[in-house]
C-alpha cells in the first residue's frame, strides 16, 4: 500500500483527481471504476474541471460503478446512477451509453449480478478503481463479514450504513436497505485501486485498513492484498496511524524519486 498523507480534503481531491488525469493521458481508451459518496465528489470537479481545459478526455472510456441502491430505478434522484449523471457524467464528454453502474430496477438481480461481472470482463477490466470507505471499513458495499474473494451480488446494509447514509433520503422516503455491489474479489482485481478518505469519523476505518490484520470484519483490509493500491487521505483520517510518520518519510522519498526519473 502507498499512503499519502496531506493537509485537507481539497489536497485529497487534487491528488486523486492527477492520478485519473495521468491514467486517462496514458491510455484514453481505460476502463474506469468509480465511487459514490460526498468524498468523491470533489474528485470528479477535478476531473470536469480538466476535462472543461482540454487536458483530459472520456470520448474513449468506459466506467463501470462500484454499487447501486437495490429498488431504486437510475431516474430516482437517490440513486447512484443518478447521482454519477449529476456528479459527473452530463458534465463530461463521456458517451453515457459506455457508463455502467449495477441495475437498482432489475427484474433478477442474481443475473444482473453476472451480467456485470461479464461485461467487466469483456471490457478488459478495470484498469484503475476510485474507493471511498465507509465507517465500518466497508468498500463499495461490502459490509463487515463479506468474503473477501466475494464477486458482484446483492449485499444487506448494516444499520450503520443505513444510518450514515439517512442524510440522503427525506424523512418519510423509502430508504433501500439492500444493495448490488461489486465484490471484495471484484475490486481487487483492478489493475490499480486510489481510496480516497477525510475527515476524523473514518480514522479509526482507516487505521484498521492499514494498521489492522487482514480480517473480513474490515472489508478495505483486503487491499492489503493488492499489487498497486493508493490509499491518499487527509491528518484527520490518518490521526490514529501508529506509523504516521514513516508513511510521510516513505512518501517524501517517493516524490525525490519522482522528480529525479522526470528529469531523465
Ligand atoms: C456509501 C458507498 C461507498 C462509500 C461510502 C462512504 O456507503 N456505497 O462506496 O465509500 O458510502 O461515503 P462518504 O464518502 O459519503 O463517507
Amino acid at each position: 500500500m502507498q499512503i499519502v498523507i496531506l493537509n485537507d480534503a481539497a489536497t485529497v481531491a487534487a491528488y486523486g483527481a492527477n492520478i485519473f488525469a495521468t491514467q486517462l493521458q496514458n491510455k484514453p481508451t481505460s476502463v474506469l471504476g468509480l465511487a459514490t459518496g460526498s468524498t468523491p465528489v470533489a474528485l470528479y470537479q477535478q476531473l470536469i474541471a480538466k476535462n472543461t481545459a482540454g487536458e483530459i478526455s472520456f470520448s474513449h472510456v468506459t466506467t463501470f460503478n462500484l454499487d447501486e441502491y437495490l429498488g431504486l430505478a437510475g431516474d430516482h434522484p437517490q440513486s447512484y446512477r443518478y447521482f454519477m449523471n449529476e456528479q459527473l457524467f452530463s458534465h463530461i464528454d463521456i458517451n453515457k451509453e459506455n457508463t455502467f453502474v449495477p441495475p437498482g430496477d432489475a427484474v433478477n438481480p442474481i443475473t444482473a449480478c453476472k451480467e456485470y461481472e461479464d461485461r467487466i470482463t469483456a471490457a478488459g477490466g478495470v484498469d484503475i478503481q476510485l474507493l471511498g470507505i465507509g465507517r465500518n471499513g466497508h468498500i463499495g458495499f461490502n459490509e463487515p463479514s463479506s468474503g473477501l474473494c466475494s464477486r458482484t451480488r446483492v449485499k444487506t446494509l448494516t444499520k450503520a450504513t443505513v444510518d450514515d447514509n439517512a442524510r440522503f433520503f427525506a424523512g418519510d422516503e423509502y430508504q433501500p436497505h439492500l444493495s448490488i455491489t461489486m465484490g471484495i474479489g471484484t475490486i481487487l482485481e483492478a489493475k490499480k485501486v486510489v481510496l480516497l478518505a477525510t475527515g476524523e469519523n473514518k480514522a479509526d476505518a482507516v487505521y484498521a485498513m492499514v494498521e489492522g490484520p487482514l480480517m473480513a470484519k474490515c472489508p478495505a483490509s483486503a487491499l492489503q492484498l493488492h499489487k498497486d493500491a493508493v490509499i491518499v487521505i487527509d491528518k484527520a483520517a490518518a490521526s490514529k496511524l501508529e506509523d504516521l510518520e514513516f508513511y510521510q518519510h516513505i512518501e517524501a522519498e517517493n516524490q525525490k524519486l519522482q522528480a529525479q526519473l522526470a528529469t531523465l
